[in-house]
């Protein structure tokens, strides 16, 4: 398992990808292509997919810094956030109770610039828990739940096909799905074996078809900052599934 995401510079890389307002990514002393703006906000529109009514409990597997889980608490009474992450887990529980937390934006060279994260408006952290886990070895008495959400993780996991098959015990039946991929299958993650055969599309379909009903096919650009200068430009595939009833 990969271990980049405990370091400092991704810590401080997701907490201004998930709660830097916009003029903090892209400051306006610059023209910034309109198709970096419409990458802002992604752990906000993921979540936009599910349904708008009050459900009573979500979980956001591979949550980082806590972003889409917080989104998420706006609709469910209760919200578990989690992911493999020791330094994300801390930093979401931290905004959770309500701390302001200080972190760095990498501008160039040595030369930062101070910045602070906060809890979003509007959702009490009451609503939510943050754990650190493993999405491969979930717990057998997790229960279920009425919306599972995973962003960018599929190809993150050494074997992908362990969660998918987790699933359908995992979501309640009539409950919602949502996972988005960039589909950028590395071997620093997933040993080849374990990527897709064919698309990544056609392998949700395949594993998930006979449990869950595609609801909906999205593209949801995301932007990462690296330095004032180096952003990751990337487009997840988003499919909407809803649990078939038993
Ligand atoms: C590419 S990031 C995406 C984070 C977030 N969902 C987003 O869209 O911004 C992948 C996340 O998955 C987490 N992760 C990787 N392997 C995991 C595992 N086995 N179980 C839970 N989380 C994992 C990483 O720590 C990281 O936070």
């Amino acid at each position: 398992m990969s271990s980049i995401y405990e370091s400092e510079k991704l810590l401080a890389e997701y907490l201004l990808f998930h709660y830097a307002a916009a003029e903090e990514i892209l400051p306006p002393d610059r023209a910034w292509p309109a198709g970096m703006r419409a990458a802002l906000e992604f752990p906000c529109r993921t979540v936009a997919h599910f349904g708008k009514a009050q459900v009573a409990r979500g979980l956001d597997l591979g949550c980082a810094v806590g972003r889409s889980s917080f989104e998420m608490a706006r609709t469910c009474d209760k919200v578990l956030g989690m992911d493999f992450s020791h330094a994300f887990i801390r930093a979401a529980e931290a905004l959770r109770g309500g701390e302001a937390l200080e972190y760095h934006r990498l501008e160039e060279g040595a030369q930062r610039t101070a910045l602070i994260a906060r809890r979003p408006g509007g959702v009490a952290g009451g609503r939510l828990q943050f754990w650190q886990g493993d999405a491969m070895h979930l717990a057998a008495d997790l229960g279920a739940f009425e919306r599972v959400h995973a962003a960018n993780l599929l190809c993150r996991l050494s074997e992908p096909l362990r969660l998918l098959e987790r699933l359908p015990s995992l979501v309640q039946p009539g409950g919602e799905l949502v996972l988005a991929t960039p589909c950028t299958w590395l071997e620093e993650f997933t040993p080849p074996a374990h990527w897709p055969a064919t698309s990544t599309l056609a392998w949700l379909k395949a594993a998930l078809a006979p449990w869950f009903s595609l609801q909906q096919e999205a593209e949801e650009p995301f932007l990462i900052r690296e330095t004032a200068r180096k952003f990751q430009w990337s487009t997840a595939m988003v499919t909407v599934w809803q649990r078939c009833k038993d």
